[in-house]
């Protein structure tokens, strides 16, 4: 929760870009210069990129916007400007080399951070609850989680570690296999959260009808009883976009996963592994989420079921911050932060547990929801159209949730991603749903 005396909002903002900041250096630093100007897919930007396009756009928002500076390098703008030049084409460019990436990334840093604590945050919108500085904190950890997707692109030996996560609860394989989640209005999006993006805003009410939703992500072992059943070689399942998009890119299984033996291996940050039975699945495109909902005679949630089931509380009829209450997510909460470099087996973190008992609403893996990505009524863009409005529309569909490569301060119940419904190298994953009620009335129950 955003604090409101200057100090402690200093304090805050200190800790969230300290944080990002030793992340960035972590990826950044755990792999030679080569592979840090290589691309390692037409997908993502050379990780040297992203390193000082995170520092131009520190220096634009708060050095320049916010403090009032002089651009230290206008002429490198142009070259940072996610905009102007598609990440295909940014390795032909003339990128700072690595050592001047970080001096200039170090230079910024050292002047905002002095600015911070000069700064009385007030004033301004940007300024206000220190917005501006909450959101370059988000954009670098957003940074972080695409510079960790390129890690698990890059090819070669593995240089990233972290422990795994913890063994789930006693009561993980007793979980009832779904949840309901009561029908009626529910406050949608926020007005209020202090560093919500445009996106999330305004706070607005929906009515949602009853609909019962998978306790957990789907797992592997679920996954693989789809392939298991032909369920890529049957169009049945499939939506025509769908199952002409499997067609034509060869898909027979998630991302990174080969056959070996009787079963399944994986590729993981350099590793290859037995996949986890018990893992969330990941690295599935929306098409193939979709073709698995089917099979199993269910549907994705909407966004607005997904936000229902995350943050509405039936006792107070109040919309939380989180699945689990107001508090900011902690390690016994949520797989969020990088702490381990995968998702935890279904039904890990009791604590928490959404109000009806759904588990891993927040963290571990992204969930693909039915929905376009599309503005909430009362939308403005705020502070610049780039970060949302211009992907407005149906050729984006939204994920909730955010996965374990997420920091928490780029994650909120009510925080909204969006992507291409063919994408897979992004942690996402995804769990089902079915209407509580028949859709036609005296229709009976619908399975
Ligand atoms: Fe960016």
């Amino acid at each position: 929760m955003t604090p409101t005396s200057t100090e402690a909002l200093r304090d805050l903002v200190a800790r969230n870009l300290v944080t990002a900041r030793e992340r960035t250096e972590l990826l950044t630093g755990s792999v030679d210069d080569g592979d840090l100007v290589r691309q390692h897919s037409p997908l993502m930007s050379p990780l040297v990129w992203d390193l000082a396009h995170v520092a131009n756009q520190e220096e634009l928002w708060l050095l320049r916007e916010v403090g009032g500076r002089e651009p230290m390098h206008p002429e490198i703008d142009p070259l940072y400007d996610a905009f102007e030049h598609p990440r295909a084409e940014r390795p032909t460019l003339p990128l700072l080399p690595p050592a001047e990436a970080r001096a200039y990334a170090h230079e910024v840093r050292g002047r905002v951070l002095d600015l911070v604590d000069a700064a009385t945050f007030t004033g301004t919108r940007l300024l206000t609850s220190a917005f501006a500085f909450g959101m370059i904190a988000q954009h670098e950890q957003q940074h972080d989680e695409t510079m960790l997707i390129t890690h698990q692109l890059r090819k070669g030996p593995a240089v990233l570690t972290a422990p795994p996560p913890a063994a789930p609860p006693a009561d993980a394989l007793s979980l009832p296999r779904e949840v309901l989640i009561p029908g009626g209005p529910f406050t949608m999006g926020t007005s209020t959260e202090p560093w919500a993006l445009d996106n999330e805003r305004p706070a607005h009410t929906v009515t949602v009808p009853a609909f019962y939703l998978d306790t957990t992500p789907v797992t592997n072992a679920a996954y693989a009883g789809f392939i298991a059943d032909g369920g890529y070689d049957d169009r049945r399942w499939w939506s025509p976009a769908g199952w002409d998009h499997r067609q034509r890119a060869g898909l027979t299984a998630p991302m990174y996963w080969r056959r070996e033996g009787g079963g399944w291996v994986r590729t993981r940050f350099g590793v290859t592994e037995q996949v986890p039975p018990a893992e969330p699945a990941m690295h599935v495109c929306w098409y193939e989420a979709q073709a698995y909902a089917v099979w199993a005679g269910r549907r994705l949630p909407t966004e607005a079921e997904w936000e229902k089931a995350a943050r509405y509380d039936p006792a107070t009829g109040r919309s939380r911050r989180f699945p689990w209450g107001d508090e900011d997510p902690a390690p016994d909460r949520a797989n969020l932060g990088q702490r381990h470099l995968q998702p935890a087996p279904a039904g890990s973190y009791p604590r928490g547990a959404s109000p009806a008992g759904a588990r891993q609403l927040v963290g571990d893996v992204w969930e693909w929801t039915a929905s376009d990505f599309l503005p909430y009524p009362g939308f403005t863009a705020w502070p610049y159209p780039e970060y949302s409005e211009v992907f407005f529309g149906g050729a984006y569909k939204t994920l909730r949730g955010g996965a374990f490569g997420v920091d928490p301060v780029a994650c909120r119940g009510t925080f909204r991603n969006w992507d291409y419904p063919i994408r897979r190298q992004i942690f996402a994953g995804f769990r089902t749903a079915r209407d509580a009620e028949p859709a036609v009335p005296g229709a009976g129950a619908s399975r």
